[in-house]
């Protein structure tokens, strides 16, 4: 792997509101790691992680940020170059599902007109929690042309699945 020869960088970037769980997700994908007292990003971080779609070595190079608008970073210099966009919501705040449109609007405001989206409902080991139908959330998806999935950074749930949907699809 270390001289491993890169046939792609895909920029992905990692939206939503805070707490939503947008650094576990990107740390399971990137380390294989969970940290149940994740600290609030502040600014703008970015982890790679190399994988292989249909034989050619892709290096994904996420980027996260805050959720917080006070914490958040320039936001064009953010979507500059993305070529795909997860779409972070908690399945048990009815809130962060509501304000999707909202961070789905921005995203359309700034990113490349071809970037791929994926919505994914995520802490959905907390099913007894639920305040989302999942049908709700397919519907939406369905209804704005996104892939959709529910995940569990902290099961590890779909994350990986998440993760090679959006970069088969940029393939
Ligand atoms: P900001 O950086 O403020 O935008 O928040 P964030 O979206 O990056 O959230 P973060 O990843 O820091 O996670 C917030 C809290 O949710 C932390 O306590 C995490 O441990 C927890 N969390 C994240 N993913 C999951 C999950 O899949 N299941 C459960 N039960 N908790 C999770
Ligand atoms: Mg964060």
């Amino acid at each position: 792997m270390a001289n491993q020869k890169i046939d792609y960088v895909f920029k992905i970037v990692l939206i939503g509101d805070s707490a939503v769980g947008k650094s576990q997700i990107l740390s399971r994908f990137a380390r294989n790691e969970f940290s149940i007292d994740s600290k609030a990003t502040i600014g703008v971080e970015f982890q790679t992680r190399t994988v292989v779609i249909q034989h050619k070595s892709v290096k994904a190079q996420i980027w996260d940020t805050a959720g917080q608008e006070r914490y958040r970073a320039v936001t064009s210099a953010y979507y500059r170059g993305a070529v795909g966009a997860m779409l972070v919501y908690d399945i048990t705040k009815r809130q962060s599902f509501d304000h999707i449109p909202r961070w789905l609007e921005e995203l359309r405001g700034h990113a490349d007109k071809n970037i791929v989206i994926i919505l994914l409902g995520n802490k959905s080991d907390l099913e007894s929690q639920r305040a989302v139908p999942t049908e709700d959330a397919k519907e939406f998806a369905q209804k704005e042309g996104l892939f959709f999935l529910e995940t569990s950074a902290l099961e590890s749930t779909n994350v990986e699945t998440a993760f090679l949907t959006v970069l088969t699809e940029i393939f």
